[in-house]
C-alpha cells in the first residue's frame, strides 16, 4: 500500500491488482464467473419455462384419458418443481450473480437434496407411463412421449445445475 498526498488515502501500488482476502471468497460485490449468466439464462429459458408450459399439458392430457394415477403424481411433481424454481430464481440465482461467497453453499446444498427427490418422482412417473398403452391411440402415445421428454428434459436440467453451474461457487 502507498500513501497517496492527492486523497490523503493508502492506495495499492499502482499496476498491482487489489488483495483480496481468501477468507472472503467471494460475495456481494465480487464478480462471478463469466459463465454464470449466459447459464442462468439457459436454465431459465430451455428448462424452467420449458417445465411450466409442459407439465400442465401432461396433466391435463392424463386426465383427459382417465389415467388420474398418472395426472396425480404429475401434479404432485409440478408443485415442488414450482417451488424449487421459484426459490432458485429469486434467491439462488441472484446471489450467484453477486458473486455467490460462502453463504451460497447451503441454499446450493438444499437445492441438490431436492434434485435427488426428484430424481426419486421420475423412477415413479417413468413406471406410470410405461403402463400406459401407446397403441390405444394416438392421445396415449401423444401422452407418453410427452412423460418421456419431461423425464429427460429435468434430468438434463438438474446435471446442468449440478454439474456446471453449482460446481462454480462449491470451491
Ligand atoms: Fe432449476
Ligand atoms: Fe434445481
Amino acid at each position: 500500500m502507498l500513501y497517496d498526498p492527492k486523497s490523503g488515502r493508502m492506495s495499492p501500488p499502482r499496476g498491482t491488482a487489489p488483495i483480496r482476502c481468501a477468507l472472503m471468497g467471494g460475495g456481494p460485490g465480487r464478480e462471478p464467473p463469466a459463465e454464470t449468466e449466459p447459464l442462468i439464462q439457459l436454465i431459465r429459458t430451455r428448462y424452467h419455462e420449458t417445465h411450466r408450459r409442459e407439465f400442465p399439458q401432461a396433466i391435463e392430457w392424463a386426465f383427459k384419458l382417465d389415467e388420474h394415477e398418472l395426472a396425480n403424481h404429475l401434479a404432485f411433481m409440478l408443485e415442488d418443481l414450482d417451488n424449487h424454481q421459484q426459490r432458485e430464481e429469486q434467491v439462488l440465482f441472484p446471489m450467484l450473480l453477486a458473486g455467490g461467497g460462502p453463504m451460497a453453499k447451503f441454499p446450493i446444498g438444499r437445492m441438490m437434496a431436492e434434485h435427488e427427490a426428484v430424481e426419486d418422482q421420475l423412477v415413479r412417473l417413468r413406471e406410470l407411463a410405461d403402463a400406459l398403452r401407446p397403441d390405444a391411440g394416438v392421445e396415449w402415445e401423444e401422452t407418453v412421449k410427452l412423460c418421456r421428454k419431461l423425464d429427460s428434459d429435468l434430468r438434463e436440467h438438474m446435471r446442468l445445475e449440478n454439474e456446471v453451474l453449482f460446481p462454480l461457487f462449491l470451491d
